[in-house]
Order: C-alpha cells, then sequence, then structure tokens
C-alpha cells in the first residue's frame, strides 16, 4: 500500500512539473511575444489593423506573428486557447500537497516551536483546514485588491505595492503558524493558486466574451482585454518566485532559520526583479539595475540564512545550568543515545513509524558510523528544530543541546 502511495506520488509530481513547465514556458513565451511587438511593416498589415507584429527564426523556420488587440478583419473558427497547462498544474500540485500535508499534518504542517500558543496547540485537522483557508482567503484577498485599487487597469502600479506586502504577510504569518517547510509551500501555493484562478475567473471568461462579441459582430468590450492583460502581467511576475518556493523544500537551511521569512520576501522579489529584467529587454531595454538588485537581495538572504547569524526564536537554546556545566565534552555514545530515541523511529534501515516504509530520504542512523558522517545535517535540522518532523518523537531542549554541543 506504501508503495502504491508512493508510485502514485511519482506520476504525480512528474504530471505536475511537465504541466508547470509547459504553462511557464507558454506563459513566458506569450509575455516575450507582447513585448516584442513592433509595428507592422506592410501597408496590408496596416490597414487590416495590426496591432504590431514579431518575426522569429525557430526549428528551421521562420514565423511571423501578428497581434490584434479587439478587432481582428476575421476571426479563426480554430483559435487555440491556453488553459489546460494551467489547470493540470494547479490540480496536480493541490493533489501532491493533499497527499504529503494534509494528509499528515501533525507531522509536517503543525509547528511544536511556534511563537503562537494556539498555533502550537492546533490538531492536525485544524491546521490542514487552516493551510487550505490559506490558499482560499489568499485568493480572495489578492482579488479584492485587484478589483479594488485598479479595477479600469489604471492604477496598476500601486496594486503592485499592495500585492507585494500582501504576499509579505502571508510569508510573515505561514511562517508563525506552519514549519517553516510547509510555510514555504504555502507561500508558494498560494501565489499558485492566485495564478491559476486568474487565468480561471478573468483571463479565459474575458476571452470568451471577447470571442463571442466578435462572432456576433458587435465590438468586444476592451475592458476585458485590459484586466486580462493585468492578471497575466501578475502571474509574469509570480512565476519565479513560486518555482522558487517550490523548489526550497529540499533546503532547510533556508526555510527553518529564526528569519526565514524574511529570506522567503527576499527571494520573492529577486525573483520578480530578474524576471523584470528580461520583460524589458525584449523591448529592448536594458537595465541591468533590476536583476543587479535581485543579486543583492539573493545575497541579503543567503547572509539571513547561513547558520551564523544569531539565532532567534527557532533556535534559541534553553540550555538548563546543570545540562551546559555537564557537558563539557559530549561523547558520542550519549548523541547515540540522543538520536536512538527521538530519530531512529523513522531513519533506520527499517523504521518502526508507521507509514514509513523505509527510511525518509535513505537517511539512516542505525550505526555510529553513520551518525558521525552526517554530523553536520544532523546539527543542522535538530537546531533549527525542522527535525524531528512536527516534534512527533518528543526531542527535549536538553537533547537538543546535547546535538549543539556535539563537537564530531
Ligand atoms: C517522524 C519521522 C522522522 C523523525 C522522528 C525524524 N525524521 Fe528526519 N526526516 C524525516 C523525513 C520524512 C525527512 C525527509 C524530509 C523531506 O522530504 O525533506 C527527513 C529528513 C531528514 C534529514 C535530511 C534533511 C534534508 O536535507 O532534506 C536529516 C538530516 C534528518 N532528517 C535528520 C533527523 C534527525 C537528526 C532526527 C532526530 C533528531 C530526525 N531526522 C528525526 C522524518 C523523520
Amino acid at each position: 500500500m506504501d508503495f502504491v502511495l508512493d508510485f502514485t506520488n511519482l506520476l504525480l509530481r512528474w504530471l505536475h512539473v511537465v504541466a508547470a513547465i509547459a504553462w511557464i514556458g507558454e506563459s513566458i513565451y506569450f509575455v516575450m511575444l507582447d513585448n516584442s511587438l513592433r509595428p507592422p511593416q506592410s501597408e496590408e498589415g496596416r490597414r487590416n489593423g495590426v496591432f504590431g507584429e514579431m518575426w522569429a527564426v525557430h526549428g528551421g523556420g521562420f514565423y511571423h506573428n501578428q497581434k490584434y488587440l479587439t478587432n481582428p478583419p476575421v476571426l479563426s473558427p480554430d483559435l487555440h486557447w491556453s488553459m489546460w497547462k494551467a489547470y493540470t498544474t494547479w490540480l496536480s500540485g493541490f493533489a501532491l500537497f493533499a497527499a504529503l500535508y494534509l494528509m499528515k499534518p501533525g507531522l509536517y504542517l503543525v509547528d511544536p516551536a511556534s511563537t503562537w500558543e494556539w498555533a502550537r496547540q492546533m490538531s492536525g485537522p485544524q491546521s490542514a483546514g487552516l493551510a487550505v483557508l490559506y490558499l482560499v482567503a489568499g485568493w480572495v484577498v489578492y482579488d479584492q485588491l485587484c478589483r479594488r485599487i485598479s479595477p479600469d487597469a489604471k492604477n496598476d502600479g500601486v496594486l503592485s505595492v499592495a500585492v507585494a506586502i500582501m504576499m509579505v504577510l502571508v510569508a510573515w504569518s505561514s511562517t508563525q503558524i506552519f514549519q517553516g517547510r510547509a510555510a514555504f509551500l504555502l507561500t508558494g501555493a498560494v501565489m499558485a493558486t492566485a495564478m491559476s484562478a486568474n487565468v480561471f475567473f478573468w483571463i479565459i471568461p474575458g476571452q470568451r466574451r471577447m470571442v463571442t462579441a466578435i462572432k456576433e459582430g458587435r465590438q468586444p468590450n476592451p475592458l476585458d482585454g485590459l484586466l486580462g492583460k493585468q492578471r497575466s502581467v501578475h502571474n509574469t511576475y509570480f512565476t519565479l518566485p513560486v518555482v522558487l518556493l517550490m523548489l526550497s523544500n529540499h533546503y532547510p537551511a533556508v526555510f527553518s532559520g529564526p528569519w526565514n521569512w524574511v529570506v522567503m520576501s527576499l527571494l520573492m522579489f529577486a525573483g520578480a526583479l530578474i524576471r523584470q529584467y528580461f520583460v524589458l529587454r525584449h523591448r529592448a531595454i536594458h537595465k541591468p539595475a533590476y536583476p543587479a538588485a535581485g543579486v543583492v537581495f539573493i545575497l541579503l538572504a543567503a547572509a539571513l540564512a547561513s547558520p551564523w547569524v544569531p539565532s532567534g526564536r527557532n533556535t534559541t537554546s534553553t540550555t538548563s545550568p546543570e545540562v551546559s556545566s555537564t557537558m563539557s565534552a559530549v561523547t558520542m555514545a550519549q548523541v547515540q543515545h540522543v538520536v536512538h530515541n527521538r530519530c531512529l523511529q523513522c531513519h533506520a534501515a527499517s523504521p518502526s513509524m508507521a507509514g514509513f516504509p523505509g527510511p525518509p530520504s535513505g537517511i539512516t542512523f542505525d550505526t555510529t558510523a553513520q551518525i558521525a558522517q552526517q554530523a553536520a545535517t544532523i546539527k543542522q535540522t535538530v537546531a533549527s528544530r525542522y527535525m524531528p518532523l512536527g516534534n512527533i518523537t518528543g526531542m527535549t531542549d536538553a537533547e537538543r543541546e546535547v546535538i549543539r554541543q556535539w563537537e564530531p
């Protein structure tokens, strides 16, 4: 049974990544196309009301794209629509999130080290419900910001600032409530949900209304085009941050430090800034200041995530006097004792913990040689409280102190 789940998970992940590549690839392509459009060169193009055109060479042939805003002279019956790549990405992503985080919320969502009492006390189902609420509420708030701040796409600058502030709030609050790894994924999922919902509720319905109008010989409402574009531009700036947050779950140093929400915010802004460089570049505008600022943000994030920053809430060592005085030199026997009691349930060749058919990430601590070999990651994951997952095995602060003072 566990094998079936595991294998299904692999297939889902495959689908998710492929659909995301297709969607983001297409989205990046169309942003490039839009920003590369130049006034039509031919008399005929101008007469037909071509808004802009792009010539390209690719795959051994030449392409000539022409964009009409709302009134092409003829509308081909076999229009190519782009939506299923977006929907497939969201559906498979949500399934993956559900399979791990929503099915085992006690292990993956609830943060026993949260500074907020109620967050520590949440039951598994409560935290799973709250995570889903984040996705729904994230969309509702974002959508309301768009509707209220820039209903006719004339106030998009202020809107971007509001959306950026909203995302920092999501990053901050989710890291306070949930485990770091879940918070990063959830913040990425809030953005990804907004992206897919933009396609589903705005971009596609607007395009349908435009097509219907043209077919009925009416003039399409230009606002449908403008608002579709507004949402599609947001999606452009979301892409890089979302991909980064989705990948971040393999890097405990990034998501489990005391400043994880600042690290996350800096990385999100870095992604958006770097994207901005490429958007402008397609318009033949070179502004290296954008990626340079992005790099500064990344370096700041790296500095904050590094093990050398003074620790905050997650890594505070609550040393009791008797612990520190008796532990001038921690022995391997002491370390092994702690690891056996708190880690071996999962990290053994044949784990005793239910739901673990094999050691997670292939990491085992059966022998002292294995423990010694993995000293650095053991110290890191214990100090950041990422391990034991959800502190399900009840590791005490005194035991964390043993690992902290251990000098392998
Ligand atoms: C409830 C089961 C469980 C317990 C108990 C547990 N771990 Fe883990 N551990 C996991 C899982 C699951 C992963 C894989 C996490 C992931 O997918 O990133 C993991 C991953 C790791 C990793 C690799 C982190 C990385 O880079 O991705 C290390 C190191 C680790 N655990 C150390 C420990 C130590 C040390 C303890 C005891 C203090 C411990 N674990 C207790 C389940 C557990």
